[in-house]
């Protein structure tokens, strides 16, 4: 059953876009402005790096070596690999921490929805950065619209899960994702340009070595994971529908460069504009909602047509790649359920759509009227953020670095990277020392060091 119903992208471009449009969504333009902003700037940034071309980068190669190998969802995948053992564990943790993810990257995915309403109403004009703060206050604090966009956004998320693989996410990351590109860079330069960058810049660029504590190297960790789509099994389950001749390394190497470029220029709108008009860059998920109309209104202010339609194509753009993001999320629990359990693709959908939603629910009502439910001291979507960003992906990554080191066949994963010996991929021993050896001490280390033992 599992096979005859799998089909593959269309083209090999069609295969780097969709898992650059996974990789690509609110964890480049929300989530790594406010964690920067939250760990000091450029020190966190550099760290960033290095979390991503040491642990991101080989792990993702690992993750498509096992989803093309199994040719199943990560759930199935480590089953048919390593049948009778404990690693399915592994992929079963990856289905649950998607799931988790998705239902609070919904609440901020509805978000957008709500700013492109905003700046299609014209609200967006006219106003100062105080208002804006206010403005968002208000609407996060509000126990209905939140709400109602988070459902709109699942919904959407739905129709195009149960829609199929090709129809739906290939055709929609071919359009979208140079789109976005583009409009960020131009904000980029707007944002440069603004009075007061300056100091913007420097947040950015002049590392203090001092602010580098252990919560701000987990923080670039748990970011470079997040951000990536890494240790739940969503890129290994995109995998599996890669064909033949997609060349892993390849690929995995466009999507850390496509998603870090994103990441940095996202950083080159936040934080000058925030500098410019006096908002604290540690002001948390709400940085880029409460900074970014700023810029429309700075940059384009004279002109209010051309700030309103910038705004509603940025907020339009912002929506499609979170949308490319959840359709990755839910499609991992989706199709788990369908190849385990044998539901139908839709059942399965609807299943998972119900549990997001209410997931969902929880964490952005945490943000207004339960703000007070505190767990170590976090909200509960802080804290649904912080289990699975910092704790569950990195934790499953160093599994899966182990077990395509040193569980699975040698002979296989070498013929996975090197498309069956028809490419030369000179960098594979490299890849299987950071796999052995760097990438899971390093992630351990990273724990350890937080829990205080070093
Ligand atoms: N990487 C996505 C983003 O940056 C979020 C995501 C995380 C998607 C994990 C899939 C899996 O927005």
């Amino acid at each position: 059953m599992q096979n005859s119903e799998r089909v593959g992208f269309a083209s090999k471009l069609g295969a780097i876009l969709a898992a650059a449009g996974s990789a690509v969504g609110l964890g480049n333009v929300w989530r790594f402005p406010y964690e920067t902003g939250n760990h000091g700037g450029a020190a966190f940034i550099l760290i960033y790096l290095g979390c991503v071309f040491l642990f991101g980068l080989p792990i993702m190669i690992a993750e498509f070596t096992i989803g093309r190998r199994a040719k199943a969802s990560t759930g199935e995948a480590f089953k048919k690999l390593a049948p009778g053992t404990a690693w399915k564990y592994v992929g079963y943790m990856g289905v649950l921490t998607g799931f988790l993810i998705l239902g609070y990257y919904s609440v901020v995915s509805g978000w957008t929805l709500e700013y492109i309403f905003q700046s299609a109403t014209g609200n967006l004009l006219g106003k100062s950065a105080d208002d804006f703060v206010a403005m968002f206050n208000e609407f996060s604090q509000n126990p209905w619209r939140p709400l109602i966009w988070l459902v709109v956004f699942v919904a959407l998320t739905h129709i195009i899960v149960v829609k199929g693989v090709q129809a739906g996410i290939e055709r929609a990351s071919k359009i979208m994702m140079p789109m976005l590109f583009i409009l960020i860079v131009l904000l980029a330069v707007c944002a440069v340009m603004l009075p007061g960058a300056v100091k913007g810049l420097e947040f950015l660029l002049k590392p203090d070595f001092s602010k580098i504590t252990s919560d701000a190297v987990l923080g670039a960790m748990g970011q470079a994971f997040f951000s990536l789509s890494l240790g739940m099994g969503c890129l290994s389950t995109y995998a599996s529908y890669f064909n033949r001749d997609t060349r892993l390394g390849y690929t995995a190497m466009s999507v850390c460069v496509i998603g870090t470029c994103i990441s940095i220029l996202s950083g080159f709108i936040i934080f000058p504009a925030a500098f410019s008009v006096g908002i604290q860059p540690d002001a948390g998920p709400s940085l880029i909602f409460i900074t970014l109309p700023n810029v429309f209104q700075q940059a384009f202010g004279a002109v209010p047509l051309f700030a309103c339609i910038s705004a509603i194509l940025f907020y339009i753009l912002l929506a499609l790649a979170a949308l490319t993001s959840t359709i990755s999320l839910h499609e991992v629990p989706t199709a788990f359920l369908h190849e385990k359990f044998g539901f139908t693709r839709s059942r399965a959908a609807w299943l998972v759509t119900t549990g997001s939603l209410i997931i969902g629910v929880v964490s952005s009502l945490a943000l207004g009227d339960w703000n007070d439910v505190r767990i170590a001291g976090m909200n509960l979507f802080d804290a649904l953020d912080f289990l699975t960003a910092k704790i569950m992906l990195p934790v499953a990554g160093m599994f899966v670095a182990i077990f395509v080191s040193w569980k699975l066949d040698q002979k296989k994963v070498r013929e996975e990277v090197t498309n069956w010996g028809t490419l030369r991929a000179p960098y594979y021993p490299l890849l299987i020392f950071l796999l052995r050896y760097l990438t899971p001490i390093g992630i351990l280390l990273v724990f350890v060091n937080e829990l205080g033992w070093l």
